[in-house]
């Protein structure tokens, strides 16, 4: 346990201190990217990925390469989530003036409600032999630290919906 706890403790560590590199981001495009990343997996799966993305979506400020983090660690539980053949749904759109949002929706196992009280905890996972648990505590901290939210909707054997909510503007990034 003592072992374990160290190394969540560098790894959350590490990830905290990576300089935040704030630039113009159109979300449209970052997310395609990193589905590209998964597409071949789509392809082989037969799982169907649909792309609901806002017209006119605003461009924010904010750190590339720890988003494309972020979308790539939902998106690939989302595919660990449905069988083969499933459906997968990214979908972005402007939440108001000072907030864009992007949902990731699959129609897979869903998540039972103590699941869901304890998924952001670093190493907490029911992926048996594979998974670390280490995905969405990352991701917590990531999109906490870029002044967003993240907001979870799943029911057991009713998929599960991620939705990240990301101000236009990163104000004031919180230091750790
Ligand atoms: N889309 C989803 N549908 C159903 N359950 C999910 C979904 N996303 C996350 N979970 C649940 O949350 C747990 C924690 O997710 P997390 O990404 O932190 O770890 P993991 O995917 O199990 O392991 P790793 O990300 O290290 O491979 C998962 O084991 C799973 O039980
Ligand atoms: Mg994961």
């Amino acid at each position: 346990v003592e072992r374990c706890s160290g190394i969540t403790h560098r790894l959350l560590g590490f990830a905290r201190r990576m300089d935040v590199q704030i630039e113009s981001i159109d979300l449209n495009k970052l997310v395609t990217e990193v589905y590209s990343f998964l597409e071949k997996e789509a392809f082989h799966r037969n799982i169907e990925v649909r792309m609901e993305l806002a017209d006119e979506l605003p461009t924010i400020l904010s750190d590339r390469g720890q988003l494309q983090q972020v979308f790539l660690n939902i998106l690939n539980n989302a595919f660990e989530a449905v069988t083969d053949r499933g459906l997968v749904v990214i979908q972005s759109r402007e939440q108001d003036g000072d907030t864009v949002a992007v949902s990731i929706r699959d129609n897979g196992i869903g998540m039972s409600e103590a699941t869901k009280k304890r998924l952001f905890e670093p190493f907490f996972t029911t992926g048996k032999a594979r998974g670390t648990g280490l995905g969405l505590s990352i991701t917590y901290g990531i999109v906490k630290r870029l002044g967003g939210n993240i907001l979870v909707e799943s029911a057991e054997g009713q998929g599960a919906e991620f939705t990240v909510l990301l101000p236009r503007q990163t104000a004031e990034v919180a230091g750790g």
